[in-house]
Order: C-alpha cells, then structure tokens, then sequence
C-alpha cells in the first residue's frame, strides 16, 4: 500500500528510510519542513525507543491506548486507522498490529524513526493535520494522544480531526488539561528561562549529565518532606519524575525524565484546554461523545451527517466562547466515567 490507496495528491518527495524486515519502507511527504515541530523530531529521534513497549518491557503505552479507547485493542480488528502526530509510534505499533490499515501523520522527522514503519499495513506520511493532502478516503477511527494542545489553536485542530472520519466512524483524542495553577505552573515558568539560555541541543547535554543526578536528589528530598508535593518540587528541580507512577526502573525513569522535560520545556505551543472547553468545541461539532474528565480523553461518534461536519473545519472560530445550551453537558454527564489512573504528563 502507498500513499495513492489515500490521497489524490502527490507528495513534495518520498523518502526511503532503511528498515530490517522490509526492502525499504517509505515515508510520503507533503510538508517542506517540520515548520514549528522541529523540537519534537529531534527529541523522537533521539529517543525513538524509550516509550515503546516492545523495547522497554512493559505494558504502559497499550493500557494506555486501551484507556485512551475504552476498549480492548481487539476492538481495532478490521478497521482503518489514521494516526495524528504519531511521534516515535508508541502507539502505532498496536494500531498496525491490531488494526486493518493505519495512516501514521507526523508534521515533524518523528515519522522516519516511527516504530510501525516496517509493517505492510502502514502508511507512513509527512503532513500537517491543519494542511492535509486531499483525500477521497474516510476512517473507522481517527485517533490524535498528546498532539493537540502543541498546535496553534487546538479548537481548531479538533475540528479538523472529523474530515477524516467516515459517518458513524470514531474520533479519539486527548488534549492536555489546563493546571489549577494555568500559567503559573512550574514549566510555564521555567521554559523561557530555559529557552533563553539553553537551545535543544545544550539543554540535553545538559540533562544527558545531570538528569539523573537531579531524579535522585529529588527521591532522597521526599522522605525528609514527607508532605511535599510532587507540584512543589517541580518549581525548584523541574525534571520530569515517574517513580511510584509508572512501573520503570531507575535507569528507565531517567530516560523518560530527560525525553519528557526536552518535551517540555522546548515545545513552541503549550495550548491545554479544560474538560468544558473541548466539550463546548464537540457541542458545536453536533457529535455525540464520552469523556474521561480525569483525564481529558475523548471519544467522539460521528453522526451519519458526519461527513459534513469536515466543512466546517477551517471556518472554526471561537468555540470556545460560546455556550452550548447544557445539552452536551448532560449527555456527557450521563456518558463520563473514569477509566483510572493515567500517565501524568
Ligand atoms: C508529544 S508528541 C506525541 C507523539 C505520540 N502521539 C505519542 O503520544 O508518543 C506530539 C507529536 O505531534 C506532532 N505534531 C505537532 N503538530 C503537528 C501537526 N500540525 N500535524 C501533525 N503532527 C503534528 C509532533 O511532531 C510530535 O511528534
């Protein structure tokens, strides 16, 4: 399968990335340059394994997606997959292990490392999902973790996500959530700082050399302060910390701390939405959905007028602002539930 199965039009270039199980797989691209997601390309090449369960042992990225979906992955069997932002393919290794055919989308170099690369049923493409290809094709699933809240304007980038969709089809996505404390938070504070002094690559020197020296610092402060808060601590050793989170060993919590402060702190937009932000934004998509408040999951269903909603897409204005009438609130009062811990992020 190549880009043609997809899209009516002809990518800028394609480029061939070395693959052990294939000849060659192929990455389809529409983007001249990663524009503003240059960060994240270096960051996944850098750390293109770390978060992929086939290489680090555990099962944190598939019950993650199973959460994310509020499925089992088997639920995925048959069906056509795109895939926004699929980074590293922590992620997309289950779609195309699971799924019928999945389109991994990356605007950055993320997607020549991306993990599914080599698999038959993937095809792998370049593009912006505000500025995508022409396509005469629709998904059963739309799926987009950990993307929108680094686009400009992720209400926006919502609504974009429902032209892919086929009528009755499925729109899965996370926005990160808005801290209690917005922008006083402790990496709202520290990444300009960072940024003034440090550019992507001095700062991950910097943290090849300290980041674990940091981490443990911090898990020798706690038991003196046993009261202190993860939060708290952010503000003066402002390093990522999954210990007692996540199930990873003391080397593995390094090298997820230093890939998720790079994330951090080197992001050009950090735009988080509250849970009734993207609920206003879906009320005005006029679709059904679920959410995990906890968590800021969404599913979306589109409707069988479904396919109109994409129309609307690069229209979308202040959704934001404008009130819904209480009829989402209650379908999704009604439809809520928690689906439990999550990955902090
Ligand atoms: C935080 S990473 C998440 C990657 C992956 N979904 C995961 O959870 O591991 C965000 C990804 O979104 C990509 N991205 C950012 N803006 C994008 C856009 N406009 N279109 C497509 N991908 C984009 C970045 O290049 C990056 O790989």
């Amino acid at each position: 399968m190549n880009h043609r199965d997809v899209f009516l039009t002809e990518p800028l270039r394609v480029v061939d990335v070395k693959a052990s199980n294939r000849a060659c797989a192929r990455v389809s691209c529409y983007v001249q340059d990663e524009e503003y997601a240059a960060s994240f390309g270096k960051q996944w090449t850098k750390f293109q394994k770390t978060q992929l369960d086939s290489y680090n042992g555990t099962c944190i990225s598939r019950n993650f997606l199973e959460k994310l979906l509020n499925q089992p992955l088997d639920w995925l069997r048959g069906k056509n997959v795109i895939e926004f932002g699929a980074g590293a393919g922590r992620f997309t290794e289950y779609l195309a292990q699971f799924a019928n055919l999945v389109v991994a989308v990356d605007l950055s170099s993320a997607i020549f490392v991306n993990a599914a690369l080599e698999n038959e049923n993937v095809i792998a493409v370049q593009a912006d999902l505000l500025h995508m290809p022409q396509s005469h094709m629709k998904f059963d699933l739309v799926f987009c973790r950990g993307v929108l809240q680094h686009l400009p304007h992720p209400p926006t980038a919502i609504a974009a996500l429902f032209d892919w969709v086929k009528p009755g089809g499925w729109v899965v996505f996370d926005v990160y959530a808005r801290g209690r404390l917005g922008r006083l938070e402790a990496k709202h504070l520290w990444r300009p700082v960072i940024q003034l002094f440090f550019t992507f690559d001095s700062y991950s020197q910097l943290l090849d050399r300290y980041a674990e020296k940091i981490l443990r610092l911090r898990w020798s402060l706690k038991p003196f302060f046993p009261g202190i808060s993860k939060r708290l601590l952010d503000y003066f050793l402002p390093i990522w910390d999954y210990r007692g989170v996540l199930p990873l060993s003391s080397s593995q919590l390094v090298e997820w701390a230093k890939l998720d402060t790079l994330d951090a702190m080197f992001s050009k937009y950090d735009n988080p939405m509250k849970h009734q932000e993207v609920a206003r934004v879906l009320a005005e998509l006029k679709c059904s959905y679920s959410s995990d408040e906890r968590n800021n999951f969404f599913r979306a269903q589109a409707s069988s007028a479904g396919a109109q909603l994409g129309t609307q897409v690069h229209k979308y204005g202040n959704a934001c602002c404008e009130h819904d009438g209480g009829q989402i609130e209650a379908r999704r009062r009604g439809d809520a539930r928690s689906i439990g811990e999550e990955e902090p992020q």
